[in-house]
This record gives structure tokens, C-alpha cells and sequence, in this order.
């Protein structure tokens, strides 16, 4: 007989204390956070792209008389509230995400703390979307609250690798080089994305067939400046590749970046086809669905630098290799040539050389590869 006032206390402390997920289980619910965190950037772009933003015009209710989209509201309304709904399935899958995370043995606070804020992040993005009906579809609020979503895809992203991999120090698998030009490819992605609001904000998608106001550049220069900020990143992603390929870097990194690129050369080219092509709704929808791809293809390079060894758990993957995200056959010395610095800690060459190295993703390359780097400090940095 459960103890109700326990319960209600802290439902989650109360499953946590009587359940342990399996690893996969625990991987399964932040993938599940994840993908959901997509659909509603694309089904958010839905609204706008079908000029549904204000097909409920108030919020927190429908309308002025409703809850609820009502059949008078017709197309309009349907796609508005149906977007409204998708919140509450999102939050359902964020909601399965902490309570697993939360029971998974022994406890991973880093994880759950990463959960959590994805939990706060959606209220938050569900208020800017309340603000932004509010407030008539002013692109400024439009763009932050792709932004947030972004932000969410972010959290999302970072603790569906993060599941994948257990919570042993950073050992770093390439330079402080190579992982500075990774920031930097990391930081001018942000900025593109960042752009590429202004080009929708001063473009003719507003999201409603009413004068709704629209941000104060011109459109071709800003786009123009969108593109070249493409063009960056995808000249810091080839360099990236060519360097992880002369320092013989582990395949996790590697293979990342080779994903990245691909992603971007789509990305790049429905971009392209969209601007001289009069911005059609379909390939507008897949420019965000393919900005969603490259934001995590991005921070998947990002969290590939390091490896952190597997996820401990009471009860095994069943089937899973039980290897970590992109710790794969890449467990060799660190490339790059140049030693890291504070903020890392660095494993022991004893632990270093007894990592693990099978491949995961259905990867299983060759043995780990030895990049002509010293042989990192045995002695941690943090
Ligand atoms: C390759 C990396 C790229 C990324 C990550 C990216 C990302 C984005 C993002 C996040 C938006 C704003 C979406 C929104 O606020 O709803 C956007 C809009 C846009 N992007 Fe890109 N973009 C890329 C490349 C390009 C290229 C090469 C072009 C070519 C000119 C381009 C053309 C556009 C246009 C025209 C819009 C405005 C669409 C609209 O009016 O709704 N993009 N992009």
C-alpha cells in the first residue's frame, strides 16, 4: 500500500526510491526529449508557415470565449491550438525524462540537474509563446522564442549524449587547439542561427495574413550576411576535418565533423534554393528542420572531444554494448600534440590505456589510433 502522504510529498523521490531504469531506458527517454524538442521547432514553424499564428488570438485561453479552438476558428485555429498541444506531449516526454534520470542508479546530479532544465526551459517557451500572441507577432518575440527552442534542442541534445556516457573526469581525445577552433566553430553556428531569425523576422513569412510588423532590415543584405556566416562555419568544419585527419585524432571526433559537414551541405543548399525560389513554406520548414540538425550535429562535435567512459548502472543495457556516446574505437592518446590545460582533469595513463574501445552506432572500427601527442599529465587538473 503506497504511503500517500509520501507520494504527494515527492512523487519523483518516491519512484526513484522503488525503480531503476535500465541504461537503454534512461537513453530511450532523453532520445524521446530530443526528438520532441525538434518537432516542436517544425511544428512551431508550421504555425507560421500556414499563417496560423494568430488562429488563436489570445493566451492563455483560445480565445475570449474559449479554451479551446472551436470549429468557427476553422484551419487557422486547429493548427494554432494543435501547435499549443504539442507543448503537453513535449512536456509529458521531459516529464519521462527527469523521473528516469532521476531514478537511475547510482545517481547521476549532473544529468538530472541537465533534466531539470529542460523542464523550465519549456515553461519559459511556453510563456514566449503566450507573450508572442500577445504581443501580435512582433518578430523580435517571434525570433526569441526560436531561440529558446533552440535553447531547449540544446539541454536536449546535451543530456541525451550525456546518458550515453558515464560520469568518470574528462579525458580529452584531441588538443587544446583543435578543441579551441571547436568553440569558435561552435560560437560563429550560434550566430548564424541567431541571423538566420533576422532573416525570417525582416522576410514576408510573419505567421499571420494581417499586417503584422516586420523587423527593420533590409532582407536580401541580411540574408546575404546569413549566407556568408554559412559559408564560415562550413570552411571551419572542412578545416576541422582536414586537422582531426593530420593528427590521426580518434574516430569519434572524426566521424562528428564528416556528419557535420554533410548536414550543412544540405542545410546549405535547401538555403540556397529557398532564397531564389521566393521562400516556399515546404522548403522553409526544412531549412529549421535542417537548422535542428546542425545545432546538434555541432554540439555533438563539441562533446566528442572528451570522453568520460561508460554509464554505471545496476541493470545492463540489455544487448547494449555498453559503450558511451562517442567514446567508440576512440580511446587512444590524445591528438592534436598539445597538452591540456585547467577545467579538464585528465585520467592516469593506467586508466587512459584501460578504456575500453568498441564501437558503437554500429561503428566498429580499427584499434584505437595513436596520435602523435605526449603522453598526457597523470596528474588532475581539478
Ligand atoms: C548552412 C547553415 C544554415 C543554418 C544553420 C541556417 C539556419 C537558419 C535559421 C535558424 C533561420 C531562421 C528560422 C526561423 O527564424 O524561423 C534561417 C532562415 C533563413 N535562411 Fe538559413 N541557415 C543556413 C544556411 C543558409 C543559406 C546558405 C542560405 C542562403 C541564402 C539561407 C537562407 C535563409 C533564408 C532565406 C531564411 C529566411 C526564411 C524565412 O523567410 O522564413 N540559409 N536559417
Amino acid at each position: 500500500m503506497p504511503n500517500l502522504l509520501e507520494v504527494v510529498r515527492n512523487p519523483i523521490a518516491y519512484i526513484a526510491a522503488r525503480w531503476t531504469p535500465t541504461q537503454r531506458t534512461v537513453q530511450r527517454a532523453a532520445l524521446t526529449a530530443l526528438v520532441l524538442s525538434v518537432i516542436i521547432v517544425v511544428s512551431g514553424g508550421a504555425v507560421r508557415l500556414t499563417g496560423s499564428g494568430l488562429g488563436c488570438d489570445t493566451w492563455p485561453k483560445c480565445s475570449e470565449d474559449s479554451l479551446t479552438a472551436t470549429s468557427e476558428m476553422g484551419f487557422h485555429g486547429a493548427v494554432e491550438f494543435g501547435n499549443r498541444m504539442m507543448t503537453w506531449v513535449l512536456s509529458a516526454a521531459v516529464g519521462w525524462a527527469i523521473i528516469t534520470v532521476r531514478s537511475a542508479k547510482p545517481a547521476r546530479r549532473e544529468l538530472s540537474r541537465l533534466a531539470w532544465s529542460q523542464f523550465w526551459l519549456v515553461m519559459a517557451n511556453g510563456v514566449i509563446g503566450g507573450i508572442t500572441v500577445l504581443m501580435k507577432l512582433n518578430p523580435y518575440t517571434v525570433a526569441g522564442h526560436f531561440l529558446l527552442a533552440t535553447g531547449l534542442l540544446t539541454v536536449t541534445t546535451l543530456t541525451w549524449l550525456r546518458a550515453r556516457e558515464g560520469d568518470s573526469p574528462p579525458r580529452p581525445l584531441v588538443g587544446k587547439a583543435i578543441k579551441q577552433l571547436v568553440y569558435v566553430l561552435t560560437a560563429v553556428t550560434a550566430l548564424l542561427i541567431i541571423v538566420g531569425t533576422a532573416v525570417t523576422g525582416s522576410g514576408k513569412h510573419a505567421g499571420d495574413s494581417s499586417d503584422v510588423p516586420r523587423m527593420p532590415f533590409d532582407w536580401k543584405t541580411v540574408a546575404q550576411i546569413h549566407a556568408d556566416l554559412a559559408w564560415v562555419v562550413v570552411a571551419l568544419t572542412l578545416a576541422l576535418w582536414f586537422v582531426l585527419r593530420a593528427v590521426d585524432a580518434p574516430v569519434g571526433p572524426k566521424h562528428r565533423i564528416r556528419d557535420l559537414f554533410l548536414i550543412l551541405m544540405a542545410q546549405g543548399a535547401i538555403g540556397y534554393v529557398q532564397y531564389f525560389t521566393d521562400v516556399p513554406e515546404v522548403l522553409v520548414a526544412a531549412h529549421l528542420l535542417g537548422s535542428t540538425a546542425v545545432w546538434i550535429g555541432v554540439l555533438r562535435v563539441l562533446l566528442s572531444l572528451r570522453e568520460r567512459g561508460l554509464p554505471q548502472s545496476g541493470e545492463s543495457a540489455s544487448g547494449d554494448t555498453g559503450t558511451t556516446g562517442d567514446t567508440e574505437a576512440d580511446t587512444g592518446t590524445k591528438a592534436g600534440g598539445d597538452t591540456e590545460t585547467a577545467g579538464e582533469t585528465e585520467a592516469s595513463a593506467e586508466t587512459e590505456a584501460a578504456v575500453p574501445a568498441p564501437a558503437r552506432d554500429g561503428e566498429r572500427e580499427s584499434a584505437p589510433q595513436q596520435a602523435a601527442a605526449p603522453s598526457p599529465s597523470p596528474t588532475p587538473s581539478r
